[in-house]
């Protein structure tokens, strides 16, 4: 598969989580987006736009999945949004049922996605989060090319 990388700056939180509205406008039962970067990075933050753009509520609060490890949103499409961090093998994400999530349908989230690299699935979007200073984040997105192309297509309109 063809794959294409395209790095940006974020100068806010709010930039952040516009990218992650733009990209969940456009997501489709299938997308997976395979979150990476440290405590703070804007992991969760960039979820809380994707579900927005997915058409989640208001009203539900886009948190952290730490300790529920596996949350789920309705919008247009299905949101699962997890959190891999405390797993720490491969039996923990058959006990989360891991598989069942990622061949059904909905558009997942996976945060702490770098200490899973073997479980991700080929059309997963890697996107990894880098703190350079309180509001600045390097975002790269790494991804089969024609998707990353469809989903980030209003974003790459405007640079
Ligand atoms: N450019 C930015 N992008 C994302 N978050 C930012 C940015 N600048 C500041 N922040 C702040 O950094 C924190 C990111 O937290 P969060 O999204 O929960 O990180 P993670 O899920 O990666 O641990 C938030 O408090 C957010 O307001
Ligand atoms: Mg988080």
């Amino acid at each position: 598969m063809n794959s294409v990388v395209i790095e940006m700056e974020s100068e806010s939180a709010v930039q952040t989580f516009d990218l992650g509205f733009s990209i969940g406008k456009r997501a489709e039962d299938g997308d997976v987006f395979a979150l990476s970067g440290e405590l703070g990075s804007g992991k969760t933050c960039f979820t809380g736009g994707l579900a927005r753009g997915l058409g989640v509520g208001e009203d539900y609060a886009i948190t952290s999945p730490t300790f529920t490890l596996i949350n789920e949103y309705s919008g247009r499409c299905r949101l699962y949004h997890c959190d891999v961090y405390r797993l720490n093998s491969s039996g923990d994400l058959e006990d989360l049922g891991f598989d069942e999530y990622l061949s059904g349908k909905g558009v997942m989230a996976i945060e702490w996605a770098e200490k899973i690299p073997d479980a991700l699935p080929p059309q997963a979007l890697s996107i990894s989060f880098v703190y350079v200073d309180e509001n600045r984040r390097k975002i790269r997105i790494n991804g089969p090319a024609e998707r990353v192309r469809d989903l980030l297509q209003d974003i790459l309109r405007e640079v």
